[in-house]
């Protein structure tokens, strides 16, 4: 692993390039340039993980050992923790959390078709039950 070189989030997040990238991963720095086109994932995930804190992209390819080996050749260093951004992730406005939840008119019609469902559904099935009976006598 190369020295202890302590970079600031801002600086790892302009090596943002095919030719120039940085990965941030479980707080250290990895320039991962010369190894973007032997990357077995590709170069383009590498490439959408800079700019960031890449550690859960990372974890979540269940990565093997041999990867987690190869990685260290990589390092350059570590990132200064306080200079990164605690939230990085994009906020989807539209998600159900309660605060998003319909109010007034809307509300009430969701709580009705809550309830209507079910009963629609028991209603088409006894009339396709009477309309087989009716058939058959
Ligand atoms: C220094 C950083 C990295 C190294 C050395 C590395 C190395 C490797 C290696 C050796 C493999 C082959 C499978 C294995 O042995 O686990 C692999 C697969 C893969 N990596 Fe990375 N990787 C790095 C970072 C990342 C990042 C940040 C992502 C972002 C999501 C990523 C996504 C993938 C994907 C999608 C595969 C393919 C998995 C598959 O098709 O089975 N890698 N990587």
């Amino acid at each position: 692993m190369a020295g202890g070189k302590v970079y600031s989030f801002e600086e790892v997040r302009k090596h943002n390039a095919r030719k120039d990238c940085w990965l941030i991963i479980a707080g250290k720095v990895y320039d991962v340039t010369a190894f973007m086109e032997e990357h077995p994932g590709g170069d383009e995930v590498l490439l959408a993980c800079t700019g960031k804190d890449a550690t859960a992209d990372f974890d979540d390819i269940g990565h093997t050992d041999s990867a987690k080996e190869l990685m260290r050749q990589y390092c350059i260093g570590e990132v200064d923790a306080a200079t990164v951004p605690a939230k990085l992730t994009y906020d989807y406005p539209g998600d159900a959390s309660p605060e998003n939840a319909p109010t007034g008119a809307g509300a009430w019609a969701t709580t009705l078709l809550r309830l209507a469902a079910p009963l629609l559904l028991l209603a088409l099935a006894l009339a396709m039950q009477s309309y087989g009976k009716a058939k058959a006598e």
